[in-house]
């Protein structure tokens, strides 16, 4: 039997993240990959990371999973429930990550195992954490592909993944995340390596499974326009901190970090052909090798005066709402 979800209560701190940092041993030197980064989340909330390629949103989650590559460091506390994750044995850990917390990524079919069938991968899940029976745990199996929109899933469930669309694989993927009923789902650019239409069916599966399993989502995405309609959140990062979090419509509507407000502008606007209100921020991320001093948004930001030499500290300009610049906090649209 699924286990009953006695440890979501909504409004609840799901997951706490303090002075996260992320550093990378490299023959150049040090890559200050994520940098003293703190957000919570509560259950039930889906929360956004947002921000360009390399800004730290992957290596922010895969700290979290302690996931990262054998050069990699983490520092600072992620706690899920009260527990540090960054402290747990390798024990500790694999429990979580097959229980708790499950992860998806851009990429379905590396993470799909080309020689199994889709019913021996599920199964596999649930006879290893749940000690299921295979019968009980093909009827688990069946009845998750179904919930993910899997049609005929009687006779999908013996197929092998390259007999799938990428659209499919995703969405097997989730099914096979959520097995288990984890607390958190983590979605890293979920929707990526898909097309637009099957981008959209992603989408709307991830708000169903939000709506009806009260499951958190951790959204990673470079892509505003995935943001909305799924978030309750967004945390905007660049070069590997926090510039702004606040409740998605605050973001979308009143923008505070000249930051946000750039990438708002650099989302395709869907209602216009060819993309001509689209403006891409101009100039590139600083080197996280070698990161300027004050603030690292300096050399792109048009509102930049004398005081920006000087790191701005993340403060609240309305509850809820934090930001890390020195302009006054108010809306900039
Ligand atoms: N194993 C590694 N060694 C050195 N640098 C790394 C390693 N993995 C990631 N990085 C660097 O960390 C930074 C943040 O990466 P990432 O979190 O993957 O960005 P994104 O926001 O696109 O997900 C990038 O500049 C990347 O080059
Ligand atoms: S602190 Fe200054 S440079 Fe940085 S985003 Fe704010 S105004 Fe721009
Ligand atoms: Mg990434």
């Amino acid at each position: 039997m699924p286990k009953p979800r006695t440890m979501a209560k909504p409004g609840k701190i799901l997951l706490e993240v303090e002075q996260l940092e992320v550093l990378f041993k490299t023959r150049d030197g040090v890559v200050r990959a994520v940098n003293k980064l703190d957000f919570s989340m509560v259950s039930g909330e889906t929360l956004a990371i947002v921000g360009e390629s390399g800004s730290g949103k992957s290596q922010t989650a895969l700290a979290i999973m302690k996931l990262l590559a054998a050069n990699g460091k983490a520092r600072g506390s992620a706690k899920f429930y009260g527990r540090n994750l960054l402290e747990m044995t390798a024990t500790e850990i694999n429990e979580v990550r097959g229980e708790h917390i499950a992860m998806i990524f851009q990429d379905p079919t590396s993470s799909l195992n080309p020689y199994m069938t889709i019913e021996e991968q599920m199964l596999e899940i649930l006879v290893r954490h749940r000690q299921m029976s295979r019968k009980d745990a093909r009827l688990r199996a069946l009845e998750m592909l179904t919930q993910v929109d899997i049609p005929d899933p009687e006779r999908r469930i013996r197929q092998y993944p390259h007999e799938y669309s990428g659209g499919m694989q995703q969405r097997v993927l989730i099914a096979m995340g959520l097995l288990c009923q984890p607390e958190l789902l983590i979605a890293d650019e979920p929707t990526t390596a898909l097309d637009v239409t099957v981008q959209d069916q992603i989408k709307r599966l991830m708000r169903e499974l939000k709506e009806k399993s009260n499951t958190s989502i951790l959204l990673i995405t470079h892509d505003l326009g995935v943001v909305a309609g799924l978030a309750d959140k967004v945390l905007v990062m660049y070069a590997g901190q926090l510039v702004e979090c606040a409740p998605v419509d605050e973001i979308f509507y009143r923008p505070r970090h000249p930051y946000t407000a750039a990438l708002l502008k650099a989302v395709p606007r869907l209602d216009h052909v060819g993309d001509y209100d689209m403006h891409p921020i101009p100039g590139n991320p600083p080197n996280l090798l070698n990161l300027p001093t004050g603030c690292p948004f300096r050399t792109r930001c048009a509102e930049a005066f004398d005081a920006c030499h000087e790191m701005p500290v993340v403060r609240e300009v309305t509850p809820g709402h934090s930001l890390r610049c020195h302009l006054d906090g108010g809306a900039l649209k």
